[in-house]
Formats: structure tokens, C-alpha cells, sequence
């Protein structure tokens, strides 16, 4: 079997899965660039059922129809408890990968007193202190002509740097457009954006609000948004995993 395919073979575990990942080659790109796109995850067949998911109203928290908000166009929704096993295998045994990472960057940003814990159910604890219980893992849905406006996704005091999102389609084939962009504005120069590509089932990490860039004197912060471009042809699903929960 060839090697990405045994990596998704849904005989190996989520958490097996994870843990295969090269990370190290994820943070440096991270680090350099603010978002990394790592190796497929998920299987055609699990990307299927969870686009299948859609569909399924008792799944789902709450739906933005995104026009309503000047979002964009496009709607997507938020699972409810409980999320989906595989939702909740995602984000959990990403987490422990990620949470260095996000230690890492709060050194380098000067923010001592920050210390995100090891794994994904005590960071939880954290956001529920904060008034933070509604859970965030949500999948997006566009057709031509829908698009996404440049945001962050921040639901309250306490959020996570990082986060994801798992292509469940395939671009060229589901849809032409409809690319993810990353814009970061950096301070004292105009903006820089970027077109992420991501293969379904891959998934790219990315920043969800500020990122540590290193100067001539130390690191300094800069402001990440991302959205997403018009899609030109076709329906676009992808799974967005969100670290922290919401008020
Ligand atoms: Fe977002």
C-alpha cells in the first residue's frame, strides 16, 4: 500500500494517524509562514460521511447563513454535543501536537504567564472557566459565486493560535475557486496574502489570530485573517476544527 494511503487507511487510528504527521516540518512552516498543510488525515470514505453530516440537522448547534451577517455567501454549522467520534478524535489528538507549538509562540510573544495545558480536555476546563462551553468544530458548505470575508475566529477571552481545516472534497474536481487565503497584516507595511491548496483529505493548520515573526530585536506580533475566495464552479464542504470553544 502506498504510503499516504496506508497514513488514511482508517485502520490506523485517528490518534495514530496524528502522530504520524511530521510536525517538525509543520512548525517550521508555521513558524516561517503562519499556516502549514500536512499530510493526508482523512480517508474519501470519511470525508464522504462527515460531508454527508451536512444534512443532518440533530448534529448541529446552530447554522449561519452567512449573507444575513455580510459574512459572505455561504452557510455552516456548528456540531452539538456530543460531536461526531471522528470530530472529536480530530481535535483531540491534534491538540497535543499543536499545544507545544502554541507554548512556543507564547514564549517568543513575552506572554510568560501563558501556559496551554498538554491535552485538549484540560484546555476545555480552561474555556468553561471563561464562560466558554458551546462547542466550535463546524463544517462549511459553498456553491458558485459563495465566498468567505477575512476573519478570525474568536468566541471569547480564552482562544487557541492554531487551528484547522480538512478539506472534504477535492479542488478541480468538486470545485474550481474557492481558495483559502491568509492575510497578514504586518505592522508598519502593507499586507501580504496568501492562497493556501490543500488535496481532500489534508488539512491546513493555520493561525488564528497572531503569530510570533522574529525582528532584529526579538519577536514581534503579527494579525492573521483568513477566508476563503469565490468558488467559481461546483460545491465546496470542508470540516473546520477549532480549538477552543465558545461563549
Ligand atoms: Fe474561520
Amino acid at each position: 500500500m502506498p504510503e499516504a494511503a496506508r497514513r488514511t487507511s482508517e485502520i490506523l487510528s485517528v490518534g495514530e494517524r496524528m502522530d504520524a504527521l511530521d510536525w517538525k516540518t509543520a512548525e517550521e512552516s508555521l513558524s516561517n509562514r503562519g499556516y502549514a498543510v500536512v499530510d493526508p488525515i482523512l480517508s474519501p470514505a470519511e470525508c464522504a460521511s462527515l460531508t454527508a453530516l451536512y444534512k443532518d440537522e440533530s448534529r448541529f448547534r446552530s447554522q449561519i447563513i452567512m449573507e444575513r451577517y455580510r459574512f459572505g455567501i455561504g452557510d455552516y454549522k456548528y456540531f452539538g454535543h456530543p460531536l461526531p467520534e471522528l470530530v472529536s478524535n480530530l481535535r483531540t489528538n491534534a491538540y497535543p501536537h499543536l499545544a507545544g507549538i502554541a507554548n512556543r509562540w507564547a514564549e517568543a510573544l513575552g506572554m510568560t504567564g501563558l501556559r496551554y495545558p498538554e491535552d485538549h480536555a484540560a484546555f476545555l476546563r480552561v474555556c468553561r472557566k471563561a464562560g466558554q462551553t458551546k462547542p466550535t468544530p463546524l463544517l462549511l458548505h459553498y456553491e458558485a459565486g459563495g465566498y468567505n470575508c477575512l476573519h478570525q475566529d474568536i468566541y471569547g477571552e480564552v482562544s487557541f493560535p492554531l487551528q484547522m481545516v480538512f478539506m472534504l472534497g477535492q479542488y478541480g474536481r468538486d470545485w474550481e475557486g474557492g481558495e483559502f487565503i491568509l492575510v497578514e497584516q504586518q505592522p508598519r507595511a502593507q499586507s501580504k496574502a496568501e492562497v493556501v491548496h490543500a488535496d481532500q483529505g489534508q488539512a491546513i493548520v493555520f493561525t488564528t489570530r497572531y503569530r510570533p515573526v522574529k525582528g532584529a530585536r526579538g519577536y514581534y506580533r503579527v494579525n492573521l485573517r483568513h477566508g476563503v475566495s469565490r468558488v467559481h464552479r461546483g460545491t465546496r464542504y470542508t470540516l473546520g476544527i477549532i480549538f477552543h470553544d465558545a461563549k
